[in-house]
């Protein structure tokens, strides 16, 4: 029912979220896999089904102080996270209705910004926000983005010296995880 929704969404507005289908348990398990640090930050939270991945990694490894900042642009996914918001303990997530590239005006601290945004297509419609936004994330310490292209290795680099790729083939598009940072030691083992 929730993928149907996200389908429905996405095909009105398939050059915002960049695909028709929400992140498969696979895809979303390998991301959260990689987080590191307690104030995390999300790019393009959708469906919230990244969402929820990052807060039980919250509860578990961050019970007392560990919190999330959800950014998502459209309206329409809004009531996914506010649900997600009731059902969990709702103090652990902020949601932000607004551009991912107004990160520093909502947010002070991040250990780590996990993003879905579809950069290929922000990119080609305007190569100054794609830049305003790799900027951002350059300055976080660890930065993780999941796309359906794996040609942004170099891209990535002018930002970031230390930039990982892993495939996950488990997810409909086989989607390419990369994990950025500027020093290498806070970056997890990809496995
Ligand atoms: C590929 S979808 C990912 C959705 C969900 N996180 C998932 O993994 O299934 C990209 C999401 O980014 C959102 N988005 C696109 N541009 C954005 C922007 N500039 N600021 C915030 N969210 C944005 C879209 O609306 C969409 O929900």
């Amino acid at each position: 029912m929730i993928g149907k929704r996200f389908k429905d969404i996405a095909k009105k507005h398939l050059s915002t979220v960049g695909t028709i289908n929400p992140s498969s348990r696979f895809l979303v398990d390998r991301v959260v896999s990689y987080i590191r640090g307690k104030n995390i930050v999300e790019w393009g939270a959708g469906n919230g089904c990244v969402t929820r991945g990052i807060l039980d990694y919250l509860y578990e490894n961050h019970p007392d102080d560990g919190h999330l900042t959800a950014f998502e642009l459209l309206n329409e996914f809004i009531p996914f996270l506010e649900d997600l918001k009731r059902v969990r303990n709702g103090s652990r997530l902020t949601v932000v209705n607004d551009d991912a590239a107004k990160l520093e005006a909502y947010v002070s601290d991040c250990d780590c910004l996990v993003s879905g945004l579809p950069l290929a297509i922000i990119r080609r419609k305007s190569k100054d926000k794609y830049e305003a936004l790799l900027e951002q994330a350059s300055r976080v310490p660890l930065f993780i983005q999941f796309q359906y292209n794996f040609i942004s290795r170099n891209r990535y680099r002018k930002y970031f010296s230390d930039v990982r790729l892993r495939p996950e083939f488990r997810n409909f598009p086989p989607a390419y995880i990369y994990v950025c940072s500027n020093n290498s030691r806070a970056a997890p083992e990809i496995r």
